[in-house]
């Protein structure tokens, strides 16, 4: 007799893989079988015709066999998102950040409070990033306990895994008074209770993040109060760092001394903080960062229009810092990370050469900042997960199966094109890279489960 409930059942992708182990390794797997368990954790990787693939299929409860004109990538990591920004998205990036947000963004997260409006958002936000490979997303909710743990609910219905902030603000001169916390006690217990709340949904994929909106947005109590919370709860944290030459300066007039340390003071610079944006983290910073276990989610995009500056993302890689690329959804204005991903390659080589061309080239830009393709990839994929700290970011044993599926033989409603006799494998990867588009993603799975396409 067989007892195959003894078995874990298992399920089989079989496809060729491209990925970015490090930021100057793209790796090429063509055919081979990834065999993923019940709990969706990937068990085995298997050339597809050797013995072990068959035995694996011939074992499986379902079998995904990509075409050759498919390939398989590790699920992006959208390490920055502000949902309740997303009906602003593409719009109102002509303003100061300082300006920005008292003109749209406060104003539109407010309406957060309205719980059937927030759910109608979420219903149309997730699933569209999903769509867009985006299996893994670190949100900043609004202030509001409802909204925020529909957010969760609703990650958690659709399948994305996600971490999910309540946004902590409270300080009378940056932030208005219909749009902050009533007080720094209030703020740090209705944190408290947001965590317990995403906590009590009992998925492992969704968890809370506890989330001061940034340093000018909070009185020294609710920092403070938060510092313990993250102390006493052990859940990660989230917040803006050093974005903008006004915020940057800004905390440091307050304090004499910078973003980073600052957060380092209050507790809340710890292993797996998410530091937003960073680019105006000095070498110190940096340092303090990489040593608290901290990592920045890089938004190219978004620091086009509110930074100053560009983020040095191969300086912060060389010194060791983890760094991973977000949107910045609604400071971004567009939802992928692929295009992030081409962004960070731009904006590095923008940095690298400089951009004034009446400044001498010797003097223009800051050599050995660039990065390629390889290295964006690798930052959506790894660089995310290393900053969270989960078992995702490649197609490797004991990896979680997230991933997604780009079509190169598609519709062609994109510009994503292969030609067979010119195209080499690490053209493909710069292809897709560049120019896939939403059409192009055919199948996304996140933990084993497909959570967009067929
Ligand atoms: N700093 C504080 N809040 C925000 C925000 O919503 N977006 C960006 N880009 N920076 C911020
Ligand atoms: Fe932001």
């Amino acid at each position: 007799m067989v007892h195959m409930t003894q078995m874990t059942p298992s399920s089989v992708v079989i496809g060729s893989v491209l990925q970015a182990p490090s930021a100057s390794v793209l790796q090429h797997l063509p055919d081979v079988a990834v065999v993923i368990d019940g709990a969706g954790l990937i068990v085995a990787i298997h050339p597809v015709g050797s013995p072990e693939a068959d035995a694996a299929c011939a074992g499986a409860i379902d079998i995904v066999r990509l075409r050759p004109a498919q390939r398989l990538l590790p699920g992006l990591i959208d390490l920055h998102v502000h949902a309740p920004q997303w009906p602003q998205l593409g719009t109102g990036l002509d303003l100061p950040l300082e300006q920005w947000l008292f003109e749209n963004t406060f104003p539109l997260e407010a309406r957060f409070a309205d719980a059937t409006f927030a759910q109608e958002v979420w219903d149309d936000m997730v699933p569209t990033l999903l769509a867009h490979g985006t299996t893994t997303a670190v949100y900043f909710s609004s202030i509001h306990d409802d909204a925020t743990e529909r957010l969760a609910a609703t990650c958690s219905r659709l399948g994305q895994r996600a971490f999910v902030g309540r946004v902590a603000m409270d300080h009378p001169e940056s932030t208005p008074p219909w749009y902050r916390d009533p007080s720094a006690a209030k703020g740090v217990a209705a944190s408290a209770r947001s965590l317990a709340a995403i906590a009590a949904l009992g998925d492992p994929l969704v968890q809370p993040i506890i989330t001061p909106r940034f340093v000018p947005a909070c009185t020294d109590e609710l920092l403070v109060g938060l510092g313990e919370l993250a102390a006493r709860s052990g859940v990660r944290v989230q917040t803006h760092c050093s974005e903008s030459d006004w915020e940057h300066a800004s905390v440091f007039d307050r304090f004499g001394r910078t973003d980073a340390v600052v957060l380092r003071g209050f507790g809340l610079l710890r292993d797996h903080t998410v530091l937003a944006h960073g680019d105006h983290l000095g070498d110190d910073d940096l340092a303090v960062v990489r040593a608290a276990g901290s990592g920045v989610a890089h938004c190219p995009l978004s620091n086009s229009y509110f930074a100053n500056a560009v983020f040095p993302a191969a300086r912060a890689m060389a010194l060791g810092v983890r760094v991973g690329l977000g949107t910045d959804i609604a400071g971004g204005s567009h939802p992928g990370l692929l295009p992030q991903c081409a962004m960070a390659v731009t904006v590095s080589r923008l940095l690298d050469d400089g951009v004034d061309a009446a400044t001498p080239a010797a003097d223009r830009g800051v050599p050995g900042s660039r990065i390629d393709t390889v290295a964006a990839f690798h930052l959506a994929t790894v660089g995310g997960a290393e900053v969270l700290g989960i078992p995702c970011g490649l197609i490797e044993v004991g990896r979680s199966f997230d991933a997604f599926v780009v079509d190169l033989d598609g519709d062609h409603r994109g510009a994503l094109r292969v030609w067979d006799d010119i195209d080499d494998e690490s053209r493909v990867f710069e292809k897709i890279v560049r120019l896939a588009g939403l059409s192009d993603i055919s199948r996304v799975w996140v933990a084993g489960r497909v959570v967009s396409g067929s």
